[in-house]
């Protein structure tokens, strides 16, 4: 499989602890341009009324923007260039900032994704042991086998709704090869809840009009989080009781917790089980459910016959009458392609976050030491100075024909790197990302084997939540 590049380095971390603090830019100009904003409220009522939309209309002022919300400052960033000099080359003077750690204290959610420094890096040489290249390997055959599960439960004719189907398929995908754990239905639905509750809460919280008109009594959907919060704790820690008392002795991620050291010779604490395992949980299923469910989507409309065809095709020619397996990966160049367009046109974290430790300067504008950075993915992935037909689902755009006149995936050489960054980069990027793309390939792979899917839900509206949530996805299920 051709790797999709995250980084100019994407180098793990290592025991030599590399500096946190890169050089700083001495902080000079003036602040970036951008729009006033309505008196008292700013710019939150726009922002929270269409955040994709609010960040895309960020762009008359240039790649540099400024706007405030929510009480604080925002730089949006379109540029790619300056989005690797963020999180490639001046990586160690941002971290993620106060207002992503006030969502991660609003929904109680830790773990590797929110933590700094020395304790992140330990935390993260960990658990990369979960991801090594022979680790996705052996869980090829469990990602498949869940989809063909899926596909068998489905009758012909059945209207589903892909968004809750991929999110099941996901989660189970993951509890079975990170945590070596069947999860029976009950333990999945109480998952799917707490990420429901939590998508309704945030929603609430951050892009609705209790963003604008805080107030001290908690809503329904926060009491409601709040109680399947508790839920998904007792959940986990049945999981670690279960995992301590077995002789299992695992290199997967539920047992590097449970039983593993971090290099410095220390044990993750019960705190710290609970939150990678509970960010683990949500981070490592929904967003690739997210990816799958908009890749049948557009596979699904009027203008993408063609590549549904040519899928079709690929997948017979390269499975035949088998399931595919980790061994087909490099020949399924159209289902990668077709992966990768996806998450080009629907990224599942539409924009990432972060904060300068003190004050700094990007292209030439001060950024004050409490300003949020946003790096717009949605808009770089579709902007028309880096792609032709931005808003056309067009897989073509990653293929090529090698010397021997073979598809390949390739990454056009004269559009800048971080054009299309959707698994972040630097060293905080995803941990996941092989994961998911063996995933995201052999799913659909062993989608178009089995199935045909129809829409019934005419249109979308993507909002980003916990990740880019595009709604119900109904559609009709035709066995082939
Ligand atoms: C299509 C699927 C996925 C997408 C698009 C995605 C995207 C991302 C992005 C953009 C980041 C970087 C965020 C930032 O720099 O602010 C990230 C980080 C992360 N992802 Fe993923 N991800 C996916 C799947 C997964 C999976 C399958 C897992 C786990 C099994 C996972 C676990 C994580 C974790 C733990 C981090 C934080 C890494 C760190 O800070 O060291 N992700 N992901």
């Amino acid at each position: 499989m051709s790797e999709i590049r995250t980084t100019g380095d994407d180098r793990e971390p290592t025991t030599d602890a590399e500096s946190d603090t890169g050089p700083t830019r001495a902080a000079v100009g003036t602040p970036p341009p951008g729009p006033r904003g309505l008196p008292l409220v700013d710019s939150t009522l726009a922002f929270a009324r269409d955040p994709l939309e609010f960040l895309a209309s960020m762009r008359e002022y240039g790649d540099v923007a400024r706007y405030e919300a929510f009480g604080r400052e925002f730089v949006v960033v379109s540029d790619p260039g300056l989005v690797e000099e963020v999180t490639v080359a001046r990586d160690g003077e941002f971290w993620r900032g106060e207002f992503e750690h006030e969502f991660s204290d609003l929904l109680d959610v830790e773990g590797l994704f929110f933590a700094e420094g020395e304790r992140w890096r330990q935390q993260r040489m960990l658990l990369q042991n979960a991801f090594t290249p022979a680790r996705i390997e052996s869980y090829a055959d469990d990602m498949v086998e869940e989809t063909g599960r899926l596909v068998d439960n489905w009758s012909d004719g059945e209207v589903i709704d892909v968004r809750e189907s991929m999110s099941a398929l996901t989660l189970r995908a993951l509890t079975r090869t990170l945590f070596d754990l069947e999860f029976e239905t009950e333990r999945a639905d109480r998952v799917r809840r707490w990420v429901h509750a939590m998508g309704a809460y945030s929603d609430s919280e951050f892009f609705g009009t209790r963003a604008v008109l805080p107030t001290w009594l908690p809503s329904r959907a926060e009491r409601e989080y709040r109680r399947a919060t508790a839920d998904i704790e007792s959940l986990v820690e049945d999981l670690v009781a279960e995992r301590r008392g077995s002789d299992a002795e695992g290199n997967d991620l539920l047992s590097l917790l449970a039983t593993g050291e971090y290099p410095d010779g220390s044990q993750p604490t019960a705190e710290e089980i609970t939150d990678q395992l509970q960010l683990f949980l949500l981070a490592g299923h929904e967003t690739t459910a997210t990816a799958l469910t908009y890749a049948c989507w557009l596979l699904t409309g009027d203008d993408a016959d063609d590549f549904r065809a040519r899928l079709e095709r690929e997948v017979d020619a390269v499975c035949g009458d088998r399931d595919p397996t980790f061994t087909d990966l490099p020949d399924l160049t159209i289902t990668e392609a077709i992966g990768r367009e996806a998450m080009r046109l629907y990224p599942p974290l539409p924009f990432l976050q972060r904060e300068p430790h003190e004050e700094t300067a990007l292209a030439g504008y001060r950024i004050g030491p409490e300003t949020t950075v946003q790096l717009n993915m949605y808009g770089i992935h579709r902007d028309g100075r880096w792609w032709s037909e931005p808003d056309a689902f067009r897989p073509d755009r990653w293929l090529a024909d090698d010397e021997n006149g073979r598809s390949v995936v390739a990454d056009p050489d004269d559009r800048p790197e971080y054009a299309y960054f959707p698994f972040g980069g630097g060293s905080r990027h995803c941990i996941g990302m092989r994961f998911a793309m063996t995933e995201l390939k052999l799913s659909l792979a062993m989608l178009v084997r089995r199935v045909d899917f129809e829409r019934v839900t005419e249109s979308i509206d993507p909002t980003p939540k916990v990740s880019l949530d595009p709604g119900p996805v109904e559609m009709r299920v035709r066995k082939r």
